[in-house]
């Protein structure tokens, strides 16, 4: 007997693409057809969906989490169960989170137990990347058996938190090779660590505690060094770098020059970067401050988020994470007399799909294709999980928003589904309205009502060398090793 069998009619089917006008008929959570005027009226239990004059995208995919993540002495608030709920509240139905273990732990582990914490809670489909935050042998084998054996074709490495999980360039080197060798995507936290230490002690010695400190101890060009030097070290062996919350004009710049220059780097701004900026770390409410605080920190220069935005709509920009990892007031509080002791991280899970229709599609920046490329095709495509995700198409998953494109919702902590007591995008109004959500061919999210059930995600494995990132990578490696042998 076939389930949750869905019909939505009437609806503008928008793919990165193309857009056409057809019904999507849903079964046991795969899209099963697509076309005008589907008749299935034998099927008894059919739930019809009246889509007419709304838009059916595929459901969002999240590239940047962090849910339940224990970090600067705390566990950030939203976990497995509230991020993902309130993801699919906002159009989300996929999120990569990161496992992230300590200098000198297993990356085995630290995948089996964030895998352990998501799997009872999720109520999204979700994936997880893996840091790399020291270096040996046996990290190079676990990387070669996470590839292999447990689906992660990405490895993040933090060139910041200096002590905790920075990595040095010769260690990035050889995590570098080792992506490349395997067919994974290296992914970089771009900032000068060494650089952020000694500025943080300098702001400290000025009597600078608050959070302006931690804007004022990190310029952009400490996020544009580091984004150059990964990408050197890089294409030096020939890997895709995928650089993390590209928070600066200036590191936006540097990836859009070396994409034109041909080398195979993408770009990931975050809902908070495109949304608001950093003028908020001189808010005169100590709490409101220090709430904004992350890392890279957001730019006081407030043509950041339009510029940002503007290199999306273009391609020199790829996809939108959020880095949602929420911290209440009181963690956020245990940096109350030092900047460099707040919790680092913003909410955004629930509310990128709004913040980029409103701000790029709305404003006029992008089109509705481009949006669904930034806010889950383009995901799907580098993280080689195309087209079961990113595209409504038959055979792909039944993950599904009808979005409202004229509909508007004023974004506030009251409203919000996520737990943190705090909204970075408080008061913003947002075309751009998720109506319904599908995830996995269930209705999670009707008319302002959520239906998750927590465990109900499923772990998505993704395969190694996805053809949009490494065709090129793989066709040089032929073409060098030609040069060579004609030169010698
Ligand atoms: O401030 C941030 N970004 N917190 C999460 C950890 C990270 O660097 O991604
Ligand atoms: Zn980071
Ligand atoms: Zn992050
Ligand atoms: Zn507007």
């Amino acid at each position: 007997m076939a389930k949750n069998q869905i019909l939505i009619r009437g609806g503008k089917i928008v793919n990165n693409d193309s857009s056409q006008f057809a019904d999507v008929y849903i079964e046991d959570g795969i899209i099963k057809d697509i076309g005008n005027n589907l008749q299935l009226n034998h099927i008894v239990d059919l739930k019809v969906i009246d889509a007419t004059g709304k838009l059916v995208i595929p459901g969002g995919i999240d590239t940047h989490t962090h849910m339940q993540f224990p970090f600067m002495g705390t566990f950030s608030v939203d976990d497995f169960y509230t991020g993902t709920k309130a993801a699919v509240a906002g159009g989300t139905t996929m999120i990569i989170d990161f496992a992230v273990p300590k200098k000198g732990d297993s990356l085995i582990e630290a995948f089996d137990t964030w895998k352990g914490w998501a799997d009872p809670k999720v109520c999204c489909d979700y994936a997880l990347h893996v840091a790399v935050t020291w270096w040996s042998d046996k990290v190079r084998e676990e990387m070669e058996i996470l590839a292999r054996e447990r689906g992660v074709n990405s490895f993040k490495m933090f060139m910041a938190y200096k002590g905790l999980y920075m990595v040095h360039d010769n260690e990035m080197y050889q995590a570098f090779t080792c992506c490349k060798k395997i067919g994974a995507i290296a992914q970089v936290h771009a900032e000068n660590g060494d650089l952020i230490a000694e500025g943080s002690k300098k702001m400290l010695e000025l009597g600078i505690t608050g959070p302006e400190g931690h804007e004022l101890c990190r310029p952009e060009e400490v996020e544009a060094e580091a984004t150059q030097r990964a990408i050197t070290i890089a294409n030096s062996v020939n890997c895709p770098l995928f650089v993390v919350h590209v928070m600066s004009k200036s590191s936006a710049k540097i990836i859009a020059d070396s994409r034109r220059e041909g080398k195979v780097v993408f770009g990931e701004p975050i809902a908070a970067g495109l949304g608001t900026d950093g003028t908020n770390y001189w808010h005169t409410d100590w709490c409101h401050a220090a709430a904004h605080v992350m890392g890279p920190p957001l730019r006081p220069d407030p043509t950041t988020p339009k510029y940002l935005m503007q290199l999306l709509a273009n391609d020199d920009l790829s996809v939108t994470g959020t880095d949602n990892c929420t911290f209440n007031t009181n963690q956020k509080a245990l940096g109350k007399d030092d900047f460099t002791k707040i919790p680092n991280g913003v909410n955004g899970v629930e509310d990128r799909m709004s913040v980029v229709w409103e701000k790029g599609v709305h404003s006029g920046i992008m089109d509705e294709n481009r949006f669904v490329a930034v806010t889950s095709s383009n995901a799907a495509r580098i993280f080689n999980i195309y087209p079961r995700k990113g595209k409504i198409a038959i055979g792909s998953d039944a993950d599904i928003v009808i979005w409202d494109p004229e509909a508007t919702r004023t974004i506030s902590v009251k409203t919000h589904h996520q737990a943190v007591n705090f909204n970075i995008f408080e008061g913003m109004v947002c075309h751009g309205v998720p109506l319904v959500t599908i995830a996995g061919g269930r209705v999670v999210y009707e008319n302002g009502v959520l239906h998750v059930v927590p465990g109900h995600g499923k772990y998505i494995p993704r395969k190694p060398f996805p053809e949009y990132v490494y065709s090129r990578i793989l066709k040089r490696d032929d073409s060098w090793i030609t040069i060579l042998k004609q030169a010698y």
